[in-house]
């Protein structure tokens, strides 16, 4: 197999953030089965709201990679580096849980994805320029938002969609440990007023593409 140039790897970066955020992954690059791979058929209103709250969390994932993908360019140090490309790994599996479930679902992801993605790729590149403890607190708070994320569509899902809600519990492991591992690594606590925007912007992304 010949080297990558440069312009080989921005394009083959360019044709995973198109599939990324168009739902195109290769489903079969995460084949696990599931404990409720075979739950029982839900109805039309249920696959709708279950079809809205995946959209969300597949559009969450399209934003946590984007934002692992970025803080890893300008990350400081090679510790923090790997760090942020082992995370964005995870984050990868739980997109395509996602979209293989929207699949499932007869739905479709969000239309918004790109704007979403181009935002977090910038924030997180922006975030890795102020250093390591900078960029580790951030990957700290956002977990620890996702976590809470989670557990509310957790329980929002409806009784029956099994499934949607193991995935949802798997992904929230995952991010429990990114959470853990950030502040192992150094990063800052965040002050309250800083995690408010946080969440006032993940807010936003929450509630747009709910519909879109
Ligand atoms: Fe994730
Ligand atoms: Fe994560």
């Amino acid at each position: 197999m010949r080297n990558l140039t440069p312009v080989d790897k921005w394009l083959l970066n360019l044709d995973e953030a198109i599939r990324s955020t168009t739902g195109n992954l290769p489903a079969s690059d995460e084949n696990r089965s599931w404990q409720n791979d075979n739950q029982p058929t839900l109805s039309t209103q249920q696959k709708r709201l279950s079809s809205r709250l995946m959209r969300v969390n597949h559009c969450g994932e399209v934003c946590a990679q984007a934002l692992y993908s970025g803080q890893s360019i300008t990350s400081k140090s090679l510790a923090t580096r790997n760090h942020m490309l082992a995370a964005a790994e995870d984050e990868r599996k739980h997109l395509i849980w996602c979209q293989n479930r929207l699949t499932e679902l007869d739905s479709h992801v969000s239309y918004l994805n790109p704007v979403w993605f181009a935002t977090s790729f910038l924030t997180g590149m922006a975030t890795g320029l102020m250093g390591d403890s900078i960029n580790l607190g951030f990957v700290a708070a956002t977990e620890e938002e996702v976590c809470k994320h989670l557990d509310k569509h957790i329980e929002l899902l409806p009784n029956q969609d099994r499934k949607s809600r193991e995935i949802l519990g798997a992904m929230r492991d995952d991010e429990q440990r990114h959470h853990q591992d950030a502040l192992s690594l150094g990063g800052l606590r965040y002050p309250s007023p800083i995690r408010r925007i946080m969440t006032a912007i993940s807010g936003l992304m929450t509630k747009t593409t709910y519909w879109l």
